[in-house]
């Protein structure tokens, strides 16, 4: 039986995740900061599936979370086979309308933890010859959009590197872009989604098979629908003047604080 690592499982894409890797057989870690929400979902899990669910409570904004994740992922006694860093958020408002601290946060969390975390497990899955790592990046990655577009482009760019360096060593690598997907994502970050179209959203159960199909293939990005792909080939045509402006609208309305 392998063993998964999810950051930010208790929710949306990372607890559709862990629905299907449990469903698949697969024993998780899974890791967030509400103890609580980790415990119903790890008993959850288990009932349903016969699996192993452990909960590992960290906040990945913080070098003691950060650290306490790494040590999980290098223990030879339980070694992690696949690791799906997915902990992420929007922060609440425009650029300048949040605080220079909330931005680096957000690159804590979505960088320089993805970094360690990427690490701390390819170098274990490097000894054993054997090992995944999807890195949860969005297509706001290929967009003009402030420092989460920024963040998200670093893990794409990051990632198909690392990929590159570890070719041949039976690790594999691939940061996963997806669209809109209905979770609690908007609603945390005070965002409006009243502007994006019923066609642009996803459904992360979906999405997550159509990952783990991807992952199986070898490839180092994912972008796991066929509506987004076209889009995104349409971007690469479109001048990035006239990409800023229609992208700075698009699922971006923030409420009262
Ligand atoms: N939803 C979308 O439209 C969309 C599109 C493209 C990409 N993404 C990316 O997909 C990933 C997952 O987003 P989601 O939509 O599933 O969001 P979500 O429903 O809000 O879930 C976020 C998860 O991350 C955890 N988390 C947040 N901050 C954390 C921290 N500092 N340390 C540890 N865990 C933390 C949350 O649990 P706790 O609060 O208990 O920690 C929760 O389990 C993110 O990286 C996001 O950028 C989302």
């Amino acid at each position: 039986m392998t063993t998964a690592l999810i950051t930010g499982a208790t929710a949306g894409i990372g607890a559709a995740f862990a629905r299907r890797l449990a469903g698949d057989g697969h024993n998780l870690v899974l890791v967030a900061r509400d103890t609580e929400r980790l415990r119903v979902q790890a008993t959850e899990l288990h009932d349903r599936h016969g699996i192993e669910a452990e909960v590992l409570t960290a906040d990945l904004s913080t070098d003691a979370g950060i650290e306490a994740v790494a040590a999980r992922l290098t223990d030879r006694v339980s070694p992690v086979d696949l690791l799906v860093n997915n902990a992420g958020f929007g922060n609440k408002g425009r650029y300048l309308d949040v605080s220079v601290a909330d931005e680096l946060t957000m690159l804590k969390v979505h960088c320089e933890a993805v970094l360690r975390l990427t690490s701390a497990a390819a170098g274990s899955m490097r000894e054993r010859g054997r090992g995944g790592v999807v890195n949860v990046a969005s297509v706001a990655a290929f967009l003009p959009r402030g420092t989460y577009g920024a963040s998200k482009a670093w893990v794409v760019q990051f990632t198909q590197g690392a990929a590159k360096d570890l070719a041949g060593t039976g690790v594999r690598l691939m940061a996963l872009c997806p669209g809109f997907v209905r979770t609690e994502f908007h609603e945390r970050a005070g965002m409006g989604t009243g502007n994006i179209p019923d066609w642009m959203w996803l459904d992360a159960d979906k999405l997550v098979a159509a990952a783990l199909e991807d992952l199986a293939r070898g490839r180092s990005v994912s972008i796991p629908d066929p509506r987004y792909k076209a889009l995104m080939g349409l971007v690469k045509l479109t001048p990035r003047s006239l990409l800023g402006g229609v992208t700075s609208r698009a699922g971006r309305t923030y409420g009262p604080e």
